[in-house]
């Protein structure tokens, strides 16, 4: 027999992590966030936290991971490590259809003119803003006498970063350029002298948007209310299935009978009997109480 082959502990991005170590940071960041890392993410891991252990002057996964559960009672740096962390990739009028239908679900019911003139949409996951800014757009064109509504659109997100940039809503100029320029034209103020080539969200869209930090792998969220819509989109992809099945199973729980929820392109929902009717390309409409899926 040769001799035993003892795995090197391996580098990615200055980052040295034994499988064993990266195993046991996997586990903790999936405990906290939900997020599951397989193997094949240990160098996309290790490039976003090379910063974070730097700034401490580790060089080990697990002299990061031990700080984050030894010395770390006030949570600062959780919040740094799951910022590192996400994916945050996103667009205005990302899916554009999804917009389309309910742009069309919004006419309807203003045409039906019989419910509450009250509307309530939770952009669940919103990384920098543009989904639920997206939403506010066209609830806004939707509904030519949205003065005289009760809109409020919930937007949040695990990333504190991320929602400090949605809550100030200025972006690039060209990032606006899958907004239809009708709306871009009456939704964004353009920057001037510093700011040329920003625009920024107009009090309008704006106002009706509450951006909070919310984690989808807690075991309650604090919402209290019920909405009409609930976009969670390319989120559930980052989640194994379990927790999939668990946050689709309490976002229908808070959606109004006849409501609708929106998920993302990959995201399928077969086989998960969670009394929703498909309605559009991953889009889903909760069944109302009697009614069969
Ligand atoms: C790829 S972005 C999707 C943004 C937008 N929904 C879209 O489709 O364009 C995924 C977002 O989910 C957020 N996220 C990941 N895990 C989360 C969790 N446990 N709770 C809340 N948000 C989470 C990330 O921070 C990130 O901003």
């Amino acid at each position: 027999m040769g001799p035993i082959a003892i795995p090197e502990p391996s580098a990615v991005a200055d980052v040295i992590a034994t499988d064993r170590e990266f195993r046991e940071f996997a586990t903790f960041v999936h405990r906290q966030t939900g997020i599951a890392l397989n193997e094949t993410k240990r160098p996309l891991v290790c490039a976003r936290l090379r910063k974070r252990l730097r700034y401490y002057g580790y060089v080990r996964l697990r002299q990061y991971h031990n700080h984050l559960t030894e010395r770390d009672p006030e949570g600062d740096e959780l919040v740094r490590m799951v910022n590192a962390l996400t994916t945050n990739k996103t667009d205005f009028f990302r899916e554009a259809h999804h917009f389309t239908l309910l742009r069309t679900e919004l006419v309807a019911r203003r045409t039906a003119g019989d419910g509450p003139r009250r509307l309530r949409v939770w952009s669940a996951g919103c990384s920098s803003g543009e989904e639920a800014y997206s939403i506010a757009f066209t609830v806004l064109a939707g509904l030519p006498d949205a003065a005289d509504w009760d809109v409020r659109i919930l937007a949040s997100d695990i990333d504190t970063e991320m929602l400090a940039r949605a809550e100030r809503g200025v972006y690039p100029a060209d990032r606006a350029a899958s907004v239809p320029a009708t709306l871009r034209e009456r939704f964004f103020r353009r920057g001037r002298g510093a700011s040329a080539g920003l625009v920024r969200v107009g009090p309008e869209a704006a106002r009706l948007v509450t951006f909070r930090r919310i984690n989808l792998r807690d075991e309650s969220w604090p919402i209290r209310i019920a909405f009409d819509a609930i976009f969670c989109r390319n989120v559930l992809i980052y989640f194994d299935r379990a927790l999939q099945q668990d946050v689709v199973g309490r976002l229908v729980d808070y959606l109004q009978p006849g409501g609708c929820l929106f998920l993302g392109h990959s995201e399928s929902l077969l086989g998960m009997g969670t009394g929703l009717r498909p309605v559009g390309k991953t889009v889903y409409r909760k069944v109302p109480h009697g009614a069969r899926a």
